[in-house]
């Protein structure tokens, strides 16, 4: 029992520093960032620079606070969380990184809210890997594209695709610490995290490759009966 606890102790400690890391590196650039501003006497972007910083500084306080609530697994807080707003927040994170590596980006979502029963951050943590590892895929090309969809039918389908080489090895993709990254680059935690969190909302963490090429991931979650009257509403 002690051996197992051990375990357990140690995959998410793995974890949460994996999930502190995004955040941890958009606040190294918004740092350097702030600091040109405050040489060039351009104190107004300086100061929303900080506010970017803080809110990243919540963020990891929320991550850790997770530690705590961690040994009463199953009580998940859950709330309803409109997908398009989690996306926004994913992008906001990858922003510094997404530019660093002149990454396009597109997404095609909804009018209308996506509504899902979730934990607001752990989603958005979701959403940060799949675009950390499309970013990975794709920084020896030269040209790079990011696709966001949303759709909602019976239920919320959000896919990422990206123009990269795809994903060699479909079935040991989702293992804990499979990994085609350096040492230093990836732990290979990042999807098996993401697929227990999904299914935490009971929802499936799926990948393919596309048609034309590059990696497909989608996260199909249930809809939250109050989505808005909208289209279930009319087809009755
Ligand atoms: N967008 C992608 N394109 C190609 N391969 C991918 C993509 N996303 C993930 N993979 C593959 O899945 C592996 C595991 O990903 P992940 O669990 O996030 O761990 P890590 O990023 O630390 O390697 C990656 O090492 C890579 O081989
Ligand atoms: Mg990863």
């Amino acid at each position: 029992m002690q051996s197992s606890k051990l375990a357990a102790l140690g995959e998410m400690s793995a974890s949460v520093s994996h999930e502190l890391n995004q955040p941890l590196a958009a606040m190294k650039t918004y740092i350097a960032g702030a600091q040109l501003l405050i040489r060039r006497r351009r104190t107004e972007e300086a100061v929303a620079s900080f506010h970017r910083i803080d809110d990243l500084i919540e963020r990891m306080t929320a991550i850790t606070r997770q530690l705590k609530s961690y040994a009463r697994k199953g009580s998940e807080d859950v709330a309803p969380v409109d997908l398009r707003r989690s996306v926004d927040a994913a992008l906001s994170i990858m922003e510094p990184q997404l530019n660093r590596l002149k990454t396009e980006v597109v997404t095609d979502m909804p009018p209308e809210p996506v509504i899902v029963l979730a934990d607001r951050l752990r989603l958005e943590q979701v959403i940060i890997n799949l675009l950390r590892n499309a970013l990975d895929a794709l920084k020896p090309q030269a040209d790079r594209r990011i696709e966001i969809l949303l759709s909602r039918g019976n239920q919320a389908v959000l896919s990422v695709r990206d123009n990269g080489p795809g994903i060699v090895d479909l079935d040991g993709l989702f293992e804990p610490f499979y990994t085609t990254k350096a040492p230093g680059e990836g732990v290979g935690l990042g999807l098996a995290i993401s697929t227990g969190i999904v299914k935490d909302f009971g929802g499936r963490l799926t990948a393919h490759n596309g048609a034309s090429g590059g990696a497909v991931f989608e996260v199909t979650l249930p809809l939250h009966a109050a989505s808005g009257p909208q289209k279930t509403a009319a087809a009755e």
